[in-house]
């Protein structure tokens, strides 16, 4: 079925703003637009429209209040959390990760590592599924951070992220146990409490809220120094005048996130299935993770002797949108570092393409979208 739209399958790069954000945006930028640390009626306007959505967002994650500071977005809070405690830091202290996290964990990681600091990379099995007695081995008396992703981003493969925080505090209690909620955001529920992590990064784009809008979660159980310096906002934690028309419309994302959760999982899901196979039926594919719980809006598929890029770029020429991976490494040509790590063959690695569903996908996208890869990968064989 020939259709006239283009349709837009990556999500898990960005996904367009809901409704509702829209409009708190909007309302905010019109009526509420003062400086939230000003000192007149229109600040105040500002301030409590600030301090109404922090409630609403700390409570929707478990959280308190206090324990939530905005940010530009999940790299800034990755990059606080991952790099802040070792600025300056005359130390021996380390920090353990993952070989498959984000960017803005691996690179200030590597960052930190030509500072001299010492980080520790747990591997991960072909599933994507990271080694829980390697990551807690490498787990010591001296590590200040450990940090593993919610979910990954390529794969949409999930961590076992209560488990593992569980373990690490028994290995040693002083340990900040970070996540990387970013991707998990859109298709779980999240309690940080629960989970038992101490801090985490949430980025508005990826759940229908604005972009360049994030949240750096902090359990009140730790300090961290602060990453920018300059004015006294956010509790002197963060400087820099608030983006409160951001905040207003990432809690507005949050609530239609919440009054739609089971219906559009749902539908994501049945979408996602009809698509993988229609797939299976009519190509050579495998899909990662595919017997394991991943998130419910990712299929990451390899096309048997299929160039992703050419895939990729003939797909968009019919009217289908979707990405060889991290929007951060494409166009980069480099192949993956999560599929590396998951000692994909050399042969096979620059065949995957990420297909990401959302909360604006309807009925019908699945099939649809299956219709023009399978047409697409037959005229490139
Ligand atoms: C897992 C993960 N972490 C962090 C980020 C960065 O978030 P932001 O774009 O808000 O800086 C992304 C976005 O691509 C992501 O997928």
């Amino acid at each position: 079925m020939k259709r006239n739209d283009y349709l837009y399958l990556d999500h898990a790069a960005t996904t367009p703003m809901r409704e509702s954000a829209l409009e708190a945006f909007k309302n905010a930028e019109e009526f509420a637009y003062a400086n939230s640390a000003g000192g007149h009626e229109l600040s105040r306007r500002a301030k409590n429209l600030l301090e109404e959505s922090r409630d609403f967002i700390a409570s929707y994650f478990g959280a308190a209040p206090s324990e939530i500071t905005f940010t530009s977005g999940g790299t800034e809070a990755d990059n606080w959390v991952i790099k802040a405690p070792f600025i300056n830091s005359k130390n021996s202290q380390n920090l353990v990760t993952s070989k498959i996290e984000h960017e803005a964990v691996l690179a200030s990681a590597e960052w930190l590592e030509t500072q001299g600091q010492e980080v520790n990379y747990a591997s991960c099995n072909k599933d994507g599924q990271v080694d829980i007695n390697e990551f807690l081995d490498k787990c010591n008396k001296d590590t200040a951070i450990a940090s593993l992703m919610y979910a990954n981003n390529e794969t949409g493969v999930v961590q076992q992220i209560e488990k593992i925080a569980k373990e690490v505090k028994i290995k040693n209690s002083d340990i900040l146990f970070h996540s990387d909620v970013v991707q998990a955001v859109s298709s779980e529920k999240l309690d940080f409490h629960k989970l038992g992590i101490d801090s985490a990064a949430v980025s508005g784009h990826k759940i229908g809220g604005p972009k360049g809008i994030g949240i750096m979660f902090l359990s009140s159980k730790y300090k961290l120094p602060n990453y920018f310096h300059g004015g006294k906002q956010e509790l002197e934690k963060r400087a820099g005048t608030v983006n409160v028309s951001g905040v207003a419309g990432l809690a507005a994302a949050l609530k239609e996130h919440q009054d739609n959760f089971d219906n559009e999982k749902k539908r994501i899901l049945q979408e996602r299935e009809i698509f993988e196979n229609e797939l299976k039926n009519a190509l050579e594919i495998k899909i990662v993770g595919e017997k394991i719980d991943r998130l419910c809006h990712i299929s990451n598929i390899q096309f048997k002797s299929v160039n992703s890029e050419t895939l990729m770029v003939a797909l968009d020429l019919k009217g289908l949108g979707v990405s060889r991976g991290s929007a951060c490494a494409s166009g980069a040509q480099k192949p993956s570092h999560v599929l590396v790590a998951m000692n994909v063959p050399d042969i096979d690695v620059n065949s995957h393409l990420r297909f990401s569903f959302g909360w604006n996908t309807k009925e019908g996208d699945g099939k649809y979208a299956s219709e023009i890869v399978i047409n697409t990968v037959k005229e490139i064989l």
